[in-house]
């Protein structure tokens, strides 16, 4: 049985979940700072909504879907390279290492870097970031695989669990930011966010990068159009999220999933088109909606990169790029960055 202890610390509370997991949860709803954000961004000419919104609890276990999906390469290819490379990896890691995962999910991936750590040394701490509640589910499943590890979360967006590494005061960290998770930022957004992972880290410190890379459009299209329609239902799940939290009426009948490879910026983009002219009304944030035929909610970029791409931009962000593994068919690959003097 656990046993929930409560600790108020500034904007937030703690809930000590046993003595080995803590999560740290906004004491504010983030409910409120979701509603001005969707009042702005679906009252923009161009609609909008923030791909950070897709993880509710529905939303997060049809990630956990996507991730088995035949065309969804990337998760297999990354957890693929994390297994080679483990030997690689550990060379690097000598000393002692704190785990600071960004968009940590279901947390499987993790796994191989504590396999790593908990080898390595007589206590291991990591520090799970993510928007999503299923951070709790995923902290408790490697609570009770590894006994030398010790959990604190942050359940909210990757800045607040930037401000929060600040404050840790380990003789090292590894960060890790799988998933291509940055590719949901533009490079130029991507290489800000690399800057403020950059200044939150000590000298000493590495940075895990985990990122997609451009390849056959029709192998990039399919792993967004999957056949089985579950990204499709991803993507839905969002208008669903704004029936049940805001009173909104989307009709899912007359929106549909759209992701295509756009070749010059290299990335996917996703939208929900609307199939007809409607209206839509959110009385919980008092928004009315008009909506033409065709037109269209952008809701995520998944920004593909090239080896030389990356390293330019690690070049700008002051972290030396220590070494690169693609996997065999040069799809996925993770680069290891160092912070110096
Ligand atoms: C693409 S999934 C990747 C999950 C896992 N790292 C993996 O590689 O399978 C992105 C994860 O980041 C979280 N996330 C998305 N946007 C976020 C944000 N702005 N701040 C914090 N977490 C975020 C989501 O809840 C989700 O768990």
């Amino acid at each position: 049985m656990i046993r929930k202890q409560q600790m108020e610390i500034d904007n937030y509370e703690k809930v000590a979940v046993t003595p080995r997991f803590c999560y740290f949860k906004p004491k504010v709803m983030t409910n409120s700072t979701m509603a001005q954000e969707i009042a702005f961004s679906l009252s923009q000419k161009k609609k909008f909504i923030s791909s950070k919104f897709f993880y509710d609890d529905v939303g997060s276990e049809t990630f956990e879907k996507i991730c088995d999906l035949p065309e969804y390469y990337l998760t297999r290819t990354e957890f693929e390279i994390l297994d080679e490379i483990k030997s690689d990896l550990s060379e690097y890691l000598a000393d002692n290492f704190a785990l600071v995962e960004l968009g940590s999910g279901s947390s499987v991936k993790t796994r191989k870097l504590l396999e790593i750590l908990t080898c390595k040394q007589k206590d291991v701490e990591y520090y799970p970031v993510d928007i999503s509640d299923i951070l709790k589910d995923s902290s408790i499943n490697l609570h009770d695989e590894y006994e030398n590890l010790k959990i604190t979360g942050i359940i909210d967006n990757y800045e607040t669990g930037l401000e929060f590494i600040r404050t840790l005061d380990h003789t090292k960290k590894l960060v890790a930011f799988l998933g291509s998770s940055m590719g949901n930022f533009s490079p130029k957004e991507g290489m800000e966010f690399l800057e403020k992972i950059h200044e939150s880290m000590s000298v000493g410190d590495m940075l895990l990068l985990g990122l997609d890379l451009v390849k056959d459009v029709k192998i990039l299209e399919s792993a967004y159009n999957d056949s089985s329609g579950i990204t499709a239902d991803f993507n839905c799940n969002l208008l669903l999220r704004l029936n049940k939290e805001f009173g909104a009426n989307f009709d899912l009948t007359k929106f549909k999933h759209v992701a295509v490879f756009n070749k010059k910026h290299r990335r996917i983009e996703m939208y929900l088109k609307s199939l007809t002219k409607q209206h839509v009304f959110m009385p919980v944030i008092d928004l009315f909606l008009k909506f033409k035929k065709d037109e269209l909610i952008h809701t995520e970029y998944s920004h593909k990169y090239t080896t030389s791409q990356i390293k330019k931009m690690t070049k700008r962000t002051g972290f030396r790029l220590v070494h690169m593994w693609n996997d065999k068919k040069n799809y996925f690959t993770m680069a290891l960055f160092a912070v110096e003097k």
